[in-house]
């Protein structure tokens, strides 16, 4: 189904639960922010996500908080993997990952993406609160086992990790995994904050300095971005950076939809006030053709965030 302003909805990106082992200062929690409600039950997303398959979603990425605080992430997956037959990937911190990913893989878990800012542990520890970043590193070693591709999210902050690019290349390359270099997000109404104005970096500086170094570059169809290819000893890294700020041409790529842990359907990352509540009518006894509707009521108030004159 496409949206009014004819960008298809292949995807859907399913929070599972706002609670997270760690405290990231800059997190946007997916959009949740603070809510406190329960989380859907694993029969709940399942018949959720058997509505979406209806209107041809046939893509699903879970994320949090972080998915992996649930313990019944593993049968979550498993119900998805057999309703999304494209892709089912899952965004976690890689805290808890090595004892997950095996299990992740027999469930029917295609992808992951691991957020991994920084190589130092006193930085790790400043970001996050927590001083997990071996656990996440050996999660990373765990991943690359089981699955292809692993993606590292570095989400880039001015004066913390703007000096360790080189650096996550390399351990990039020598894990084998995609490094995506993510741009500091926030709604308009953030973005004079200090906080926003302290640490956000526009990246188009290494977007420069790549296009000078790489070896090679190739174009992601999917996601319509570039992917800078390098070569260390033999071994290949491959490097994307997404730039979502002020960028038009990043919003009329969208063509996911979100669903909130609280079970609500979410139009745009960077927007509340849009939200379509179809867990409430599901618990109240809706037919699938009523939750239908609301899905497609959620995907005809879908609109791009970054418009070419913001
Ligand atoms: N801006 C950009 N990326 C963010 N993430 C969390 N908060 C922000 C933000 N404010 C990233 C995390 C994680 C992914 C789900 O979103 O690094 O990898
Ligand atoms: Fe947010 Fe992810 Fe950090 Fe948890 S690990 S606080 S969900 S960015």
């Amino acid at each position: 189904m496409k949206d009014r302003f004819g960008r298809p909805v292949n995807s859907i990106r399913v929070s599972v639960t706002e609670d997270c082992n760690l405290r990231c200062f800059y997190c946007h929690r997916e959009g949740e922010w603070h809510r406190h409600t329960k989380e859907m039950s694993p029969e709940e997303i399942e018949r959720i996500l058997r509505i979406a398959r209806k209107l041809d979603i046939r893509k699903v990425k879970f994320t949090g908080g972080e998915p992996l605080v649930r313990e019944d992430i593993v049968e979550i997956v498993e119900r998805a993997a057999k309703i999304m037959d494209r892709d089912v990937s899952l965004t976690t911190n890689g805290t808890l990952l090595k004892k997950y990913a095996a299990q992740l893989k027999q469930a029917g878990l295609m992808r992951v993406n691991i957020s991994f800012d920084t190589m130092s542990e006193e930085k790790y520890e400043r970001i996050t609160g927590l001083p997990y970043l071996p656990n996440v590193i050996e999660g990373i070693r765990e991943a690359v086992k089981f699955f292809y591709p692993v993606k590292l999210n570095m989400v880039l902050l001015r004066g913390i990790n703007d000096d360790e690019i080189e650096d996550m290349i390399r351990f990039s390359a020598e894990t084998g995994v995609i490094l995506q270099i993510i741009e500091l997000e926030a709604p308009v109404e953030k973005e004079q904050t200090g906080f926003f104005r302290k640490y956000h970096l526009n990246p188009k500086f290494i977007e420069e300095h790549l296009e000078k170094i790489a070896e090679k570059i190739e174009y992601n169809e999917l996601h319509r971005r570039r992917r800078y290819i390098f070569n260390f000893s033999g071994k290949r890294a491959e490097v994307e950076i997404v730039r979502p700020m002020h960028n038009s041409e990043f919003c009329m790529n969208c063509t996911r939809i979100r669903l909130t842990s609280d079970g609500k359907l979410k139009p745009c990352l960077l927007r509340d006030d849009n939200l379509v509540d179809i867990l409430t009518p599901m618990r109240e006894g809706a037919g699938d053709d009523e939750l239908l509707e609301l899905f497609k009521e959620a995907i005809m108030k879908r609109e791009p965030y970054w418009k070419p004159e913001r």
